[in-house]
């Protein structure tokens, strides 16, 4: 689907300032690289002839498509109708949904529809769930070698298909292009090191045997093993709507479940080319599907349906809803967090602000592990502002395709959530280091200094690029303040004192503590778990498979003890 918003500038926007764009280092994406084509062939039609908007539309769409392979093109064509609405997956195919009604997708920077995907019906999630059981009972019994060759096979296909998956990316969810293209890598390297991790943790089992327990003889060999939990339904959320799809459906499939997704509304496109890679990839039709559309009228029907033997969810609070509704079956729920970090008068200032001020404002903020609160030791409150106000005056302000640092957030309503988390901090007496500036959904990045207890943002978070610090004068009371808020994702603690990082850390009740480093998920290989209102479970590569499978027995009985050379 070739698409003139491909073009980098909107002339009429208010973000085209190309002096926000402060610094633009890093070498663009391919298909940004299309651009100076792309506006030459645009400058070239103006100088020929006057022509109209619509034959100079055409004429950039025939460039696009001869150029480039793009989202909803080449490979992709079959993911999308003739209408341009995007399809959906079920038993091997693309298909439109029979409600004859489609979601919009609004791209956060133009605040436009970019997109329309496929509203399902519950008959459909019905049709889907039994294609998935059968194709289920088919898959567990294919050999592991094989299951993790496919995985390597679709790990090599997305990333090849990098560029289009990114640029949905970019349009549905404001991501920056370069991030884009990472999120898509990453999870190409997630899948290959899931079938390696899978090949080897699937492949052993254990033997247990009964003298060991007091009483027993040594007359029961007990033999166990992984086995699949059947269906597994993964939730993405808007941020990461391709790796964290990715980090779900690589451990379902490895360890022989079927699995159905529904990602987010904003990420849907994305998401809808990443699992075509599989389709090419040649798994199973049913093993995978991809439902899109309304919360309102899927959204319970899917995570309450008696077909679903596990849930795998990242997301923000709606998680506390799905687990109070759903069954009696494994949940895996990473539900956000407010991320602390405590620096003490010893640490290296200039490593803190570079952390901060990329834990803090990297896509826009709009990370579960972004920094979200910084507790720092009043002496050293002064000095450590001074320095990331320094780093912030560089971080470039714009749109995504431009690689700006901080891009629009995801939607009008969260931009005014934030703005709401702001105005509460101001009337209370925080003191603004920057000017609060907003443009649509785009908010200039702020640190909001002299933040109290009784502001909102002191507790809330914010997925905006606003940072809010707390002066504190002890360590208690830095560890007063984390292990009151309801989330424990992540924390960070700064000091060059190895025993006090070892001692805060073991008393912050969250997830995981980083020492002298910004939070972060990664590498994907790591255990990731929220404690307190963040999650249930662990994930990480070997977490999430291990998570996806049951253990099952067998027993082998002896008519008569035996006892190794007796
Ligand atoms: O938004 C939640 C993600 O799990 C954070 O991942 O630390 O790699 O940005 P990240």
């Amino acid at each position: 689907m070739a698409q003139l918003s491909l073009r980098v500038v909107w002339p009429s926007s208010p973000l085209h300032n190309p002096a926000r764009r402060h610094h633009l280092s890093s070498p663009a994406p391919p298909f940004l690289s299309l651009m100076p084509r792309l506006l030459v062939a645009r400058s070239e039609l103006l100088r020929t002839s006057p022509v109209s908007v619509e034959e100079e539309k055409r004429a950039l769409e025939a460039v696009v498509v001869k150029e480039s392979a793009m989202a909803g093109s080449g490979v992709f064509t079959h993911i999308v109708d003739e209408n341009q609405v995007f399809k959906y997956y079920a038993e091997g195919e693309w298909k439109k949904s029979a409600s004859g009604k489609t979601v919009s997708i609004v791209n956060p920077t133009t605040r436009k529809t970019q997109y329309n995907v496929q509203a399902c019906t519950q008959e459909e999630v019905n049709k889907v769930m039994e294609a998935a059981k059968a194709a289920q009972r088919q898959w567990a019994r294919t050999p592991l070698w094989k299951r993790a060759e496919l995985l390597h096979k679709a790990a090599e296909i997305l990333k090849e298909n990098k560029d289009p998956i990114a640029e949905c990316l970019v349009k549905e969810i404001a991501k920056p292009a370069k991030d884009a293209v990472t999120e898509v890598v990453r999870s190409g390297d997630l899948l290959s090191y899931t079938a390696e991790e899978g090949v080897r943790i699937l492949g052993e089992g254990k033997l247990l045997l009964s003298d060991s327990f007091p009483g027993n003889e040594r007359n029961k060999y007990c033999l166990s093993s992984k086995i699949p939990l059947g269906i597994v339904l993964a939730i993405p959320p808007f941020n990461y709507p391709v790796n964290l799809a990715v980090s779900k459906i690589g451990p379902a499939l490895i360890a022989g479940n079927s699995l159905v997704l529904k990602p987010p509304t904003q990420g849907s496109v994305a998401a809808l080319h990443m699992v075509h890679c599989f389709h090419l990839a040649g798994f199973p039709k049913g093993l995978i599907s991809c439902i899109t559309g309304k919360g309102s009228e899927i959204g319970d029907f899917m995570t309450m349906h008696p077909g679903v033997n596990c849930i795998s969810f990242t997301g923000g609070d709606t998680g506390i809803a799905i687990s109070k509704k759903a069954g009696m079956i494994p949940l895996q729920m990473e539900l956000g967090g407010k991320d602390a970090c405590i620096v003490l008068e010893d640490a290296d200032l200039d490593l803190v602000a570079t952390n901060i001020v990329q834990g803090g404002y990297s896509y826009s903020g709009q990370r579960c592990t972004a920094v979200k609160v910084v507790l720092i030791m009043e002496s050293v409150a002064d000095e450590f502002v001074e320095k990331v106000n320094a780093k912030m005056a560089k971080l470039s302000v714009g749109t995504p395709e431009e690689n700006c640092d901080i891009t629009p957030v995801i939607s009008e309503s969260s931009a005014n959530f934030i703005e709401g988390l702001v105005m509460d901090a101001k009337e209370k007496g925080a003191t603004f280091c920057q000017e609060y500036k907003r443009e649509g959904n785009l908010i200039w990045p702020l640190l909001l200094d002299h933040v109290r207890a009784n502001m909102r943002i002191a507790w809330e978070e914010p997925f905006g690029p606003v940072l809010p610090v707390i002066r504190i004068r002890s360590v208690k009371e830095a560890i007063h303040h984390c292990n009151a808020s309801n989330f424990g994702l992540q924390g960070s603690v700064f000091t060059k004192d190895i025993n006090k990082a070892i001692t805060i850390g073991d008393a912050i009740e969250s997830g995981t503590i980083q020492i002298n480093s910004a939070p972060a998920r990664g590498p994907d290989h790591f255990p990731f778990q929220g404690l307190k209102d963040s999650g249930i479970g662990s994930q990480g590569i070997v977490n999430s498979i291990n998570m996806m499978t049951k253990i099952k027995s067998l027993v082998i009985n002896l008519p008569s003890p035996s006892y190794t050379m007796g």
